[in-house]
């Protein structure tokens, strides 16, 4: 079969794509950038700005089945629940339906049902509900949390596991019910079959609810750690806080996945297993067969610590530019400018300049605007400091307070956030 796989890039998308690979099916990738695995096609595309039918119809030229598998768990800037998870879809959907496309698979999400309050299943129903109107063959998937390999929400889960303390939203009893992502994957290669039940919603799930505390308890388990006390957080303080920390963070976790969670999200498995044909394999299982590595181990402990450490240079970047513009006695650092060389008018230009860059530079990274230009931007800086004040006034290498020899950890701490940048999600 030539399969267009939509979010072939993201976590799903990329296990279903080598899955299909597997399978022996075509892949036409359709995504913003190329997926890196073999395909048939690659196919540029936008859910922010292809709303109109016509932006998919030349798409679907020779195309046996379509799986849309893009979504966004937070909106950002152009990345609006809107258009990526309703107006985009119903565009590709109804062109689907023009050009008589024999299966059409969509991967909604486990509460974008009659009981859907929030933005991020309201904006799913509203796809899923014009799917159904359509003239096609069409299941609509709903997997509740999906856990494996590369997916970024497991690697958030590892990370709370990971921390000294096990956070729980209130009495922590909120039911989940993960399905494993090799068996979402599966469901979605019966659904490709003439074997698959068509016209369907059906609720992709694990074989029996969680409660949150246990699900986290199990993470821990998996990093191979013995259960740890938890800190109980009352729901409206942990929304309160996901509110205030939205501009500054990238996790994937917001006052609306807060409020998702609390509504629980479990659902029985029966229909799945009729649909398929088979049981999704338990949690438990799933952390026994396969042991987390000392790579994840690893990646687990570190999970809070990168975003402390882009915070905490944040921190120290506008807080040098503010001491430098109005706490710093002017006399002194007109002073140390002069030491460097600089005179008359260009003494308060180079000051307030350099205070105003430095703030706006810890500003971008307090908000991860253009990480990696200003991350490269802030190590060419303090490499030029660094280099000025080695020349100019070499002592402050021997000040104990190392106003130089400071920056070399900096630097470092710097470019392998860069590094690690390039590899965000
Ligand atoms: N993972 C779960 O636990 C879970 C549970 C229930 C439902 N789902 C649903 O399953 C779907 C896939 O989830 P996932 O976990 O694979 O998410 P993911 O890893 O974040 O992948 C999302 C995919 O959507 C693509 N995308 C984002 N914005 C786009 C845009 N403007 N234009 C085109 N493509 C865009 C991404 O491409 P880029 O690489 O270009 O960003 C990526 O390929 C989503 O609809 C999600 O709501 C996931």
């Amino acid at each position: 079969m030539r399969v267009l796989l939509t979010g072939a890039t993201g976590f799903i998308g990329q296990h279903l794509h080598r899955a299909l690979l597997a399978e022996g099916h075509d892949v036409v990738a359709c995504s913003r950038q190329h997926p890196g695995l073999p395909c048939r096609a690659f196919i540029p595309c936008d859910f922010a700005q292809d709303l109109k039918s016509d932006d998919w119809l030349p798409r679907l030229n020779d195309v046996d089945a379509v799986i849309n598998a893009v979504g966004i768990i937070r909106e950002t800037g152009l990345q609006r629940f809107q258009s990526l998870h309703t107006d985009a879809p119903k565009a590709l959907f109804k062109a689907c339906a023009e050009c008589n496309i024999s299966r059409v698979i969509q991967i909604s999400a486990l509460g974008a049902d009659e009981q859907a309050e929030t933005n991020y299943h309201l904006s799913k129903r509203e796809a899923d509900d014009f799917l159904a109107k359509q003239p096609l063959d069409w299941l609509i998937l709903r997997p509740s949390l999906v856990y494996g390999p590369g997916s970024t929400s497991s690697e958030l889960f590892a990370g709370l596991a990971a921390l000294p303390l096990t956070p729980l939203i209130g009495d922590g009893q909120q039911p989940v019910q993960p399905i494993h992502i090799d068996d979402l994957v599966k469901a979605v290669l019966t659904a490709l079959t003439s074997k698959s039940p068509s016209r369907q919603r059906i609720d992709c799930v694990g074989p029996r609810a969680l409660s949150f505390q246990y699900w986290l308890n199990g993470w821990r388990k998996w990093l191979g750690k013995a259960t740890a006390p938890s800190m109980r957080v009352p729901f409206s303080l942990a929304q309160s806080g996901a509110r205030v920390c939205a501009p500054f963070s990238r996790l994937p976790v917001d006052a609306e996945s807060l409020q998702m969670l609390q509504r629980g999200n479990a659902a029985p498995v029966e229909p799945f297993t009729r649909a398929f044909g088979f049981t999704p394999q338990c949690f438990e299982h799933s952390i026994e067969q396969r042991p987390a590595s000392p790579a994840e181990r690893q990646q687990a402990g570190l999970f809070f610590l990168w975003q402390l450490l882009r915070l905490s240079l944040a921190f120290m970047w506008i807080w040098t530019g503010l001491t430098s513009a109005f706490w710093y006695p002017v006399s002194d650092s007109y002073q140390m400018l002069s030491a460097v060389g600089l005179s008359g008018v260009a003494l308060p230009i180079a000051l307030y300049a350099a205070a105003l860059l430095d703030t706006l530079l810890g500003l971008a990274l307090l908000l991860n605007y253009r990480l990696r230009l200003v991350l490269l931007t802030q190590v060419a800086m303090m490499l030029g400091y660094s280099l000025i004040l080695s020349f100019c006034l070499p002592e402050f290498w021997l000040h104990p307070f190392g106003p130089i020899s400071k920056n070399l950890p900096l630097i470092v701490a710097s470019l392998m956030l860069y590094v690690r940048e390039g590899d965000a999600p």
